[in-house]
């Protein structure tokens, strides 16, 4: 059976949540291409913020029609620290979890966030203790993401309640490449009663309630969310991370380990667990395969049932530690529990494999996942299957691309006939900051920017 499904067919007759309600983001696929801008901003005026933000609704599209992805749409996002500022209601305030309460940065031990990736070391601007608001433009244009991105800026300016903290921009070509030249942003689960027509032999979405506040999830029970309705039903909660990528390094370990290009290159391909262009291993095992790699109807049309060894695609590698499918686990775990609907973004440009050494330029990913377990969800993968080996039967092992190594680091390829063991690996996704957020829903800010 296959997994996932990326041609989004959308069937009114399958709708039963409140489309109207969810802000785009969450259902919406990212574009292709795309150009953006990330935006943190403080609350210096909680007056002038509400009013700011009675302006800012009209921008933000409602993920009604989800499959019409053209211009630009701005979504906005809560810290706990900004709903606090804003003046929502101390009982409302406790309503809301813990992790979220204090905050990515307090909750770094939880996060395996430690040495060069610990929150003494982030960017300065994400060591503010004042991140209350973060927000994002994102278009398939490039003349939509600037008109957007000026009237965004001008109902912030015209009303001088906050003040911006970090305005970064972000973007990817036809060929949604990250930095490293590798395309993403492929695989995402879907949301059961958003109106995805799943196609016959896909796996089914994941009930609703795993993403969006107020809804029952996988084993039909509604969990608890923010109170009051209006402010919880709807919303969801967001994992913002700013990652600093070191592809020079990188492509220094492919070097030293490989003894061809082509060898480089699948060694690179097996830490991935897809090719370049996007190909899946598991279905082009030997060589890079551009048409299945851009081709939406087969490039994540697969299990890995029929690579029981990880001899195409190694178990260690950041897809398969990421969403193991029907892959044997070691630990007794539902993969369906742990997903997230990624809209990650690429910033700073592409470092082709022949450079070795760091030119020290600002590149790498605005991961943003979403989920309505979202601090849950990454403080679980990030200490079980990102930094640990455990539930793949792998020791101490990490993820090669986004685990934090140290002077054991290796990666484990099954090959034909003995594994083969690298040593050496360097952090190659370095965390600079990151925050937790709530997604309100459109009538949540409304809500919120009504408040006495
Ligand atoms: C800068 C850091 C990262 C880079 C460069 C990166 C790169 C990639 C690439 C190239 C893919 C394959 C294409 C795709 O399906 O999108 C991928 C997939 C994925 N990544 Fe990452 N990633 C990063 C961080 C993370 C983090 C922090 C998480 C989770 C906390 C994560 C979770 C996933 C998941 C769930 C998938 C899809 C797996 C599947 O369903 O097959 N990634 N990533």
């Amino acid at each position: 059976m296959a997994f996932d499904f990326i041609k989004r067919i959308f069937n009114p007759d399958k709708v039963n949540i409140e489309l109207k309600e969810i802000q785009s983001l969450i259902l919406r696929s990212r574009p292709i291409p795309y150009f953006g801008t990330v935006a943190l901003l403080e609350i210096t005026d909680k007056e002038s913020a509400k009013k700011m933000l009675k302006d800012l609704i009209p921008l933000i599209d409602s993920a009604e029609e989800w499959n019409k992805n053209e211009g630009a749409s701005v979504f906005l996002t809560f810290t706990y620290k900004g709903l606090e500022k804003i003046g929502v209601p101390k009982e409302s305030l406790d309503s809301f979890p813990e992790s979220f309460k204090e905050g990515m940065a307090k909750r770094s031990s939880y996060l395996y966030d430690i040495g060069v990736n610990d929150p003494k070391n982030w960017q300065k601007e994400f060591k503010n203790p004042n991140i209350h608001i973060a927000a994002a433009v994102i278009s398939n244009n490039e003349a939509d993401w600037k008109s957007k991105l000026e009237e965004f800026r001008t109902k912030i300016s015209e009303n001088n309640g906050v003040e911006v903290l970090v305005s970064e921009d972000f973007g990817a070509t036809e060929e949604v490449k990250n930095v490293f030249g590798f395309r993403d942003g492929i695989s995402n689960p879907e949301v059961e009663g958003s109106g995805i027509d799943v196609p016959q032999g896909f796996d089914r979405p994941i009930a609703a309630g795993e993403f969006i506040l107020g809804y029952p999830g996988e084993g039909d029970i509604t969990k608890p969310f923010p109170q009051p309705d209006i402010l919880g039903k709807n919303g969801s909660f967001m994992i913002f991370r700013k990652y600093q990528s070191q592809v020079a390094e990188f492509n220094q370990f492919i070097k030293d380990n490989s003894s061809s290009p082509e060898e480089g290159e699948l060694l690179a391909a097996k830490m991935v667990g897809r090719w370049r262009s996007g190909a899946p291993l598991v279905l082009s095992p030997e060589k890079d395969d551009k048409e299945l790699g851009e081709n939406p109807e087969k490039n994540n049309n697969f299990s890995f049932k029929n690579d029981e060894f990880g001899k195409k695609c190694p178990f260690s590698s950041h897809i398969r530690r990421m969403n193991p499918r029907d892959s044997k686990t070691f630990v007794l775990e539902d993969e369906r529990l742990h997903r997230i609907i990624r809209r990650s973004v690429t910033f700073g440009d592409i470092v082709p494999p022949e450079v070795t050494k760091n030119d020290g330029k600002e590149r790498g990913q605005y991961f943003m996942g979403i989920s309505a377990n979202a601090m849950g969800t990454l403080e679980f993968l990030q200490k079980q299957w990102i930094n640990d080996g455990n539930s793949q039967n792998l020791g101490s092992e990490k993820d090669p691309m986004v685990g934090l190594q140290d002077q054991n680091s290796l990666f484990s390829m099954p090959a034909d006939p003995l594994i083969k063991r690298y040593r050496g690996l360097q952090t190659y996704n370095i965390v600079k900051g990151g925050e937790y957020c709530f997604i309100p829903s459109l009538s949540a800010l409304k809500w919120i920017s009504e408040l006495n």
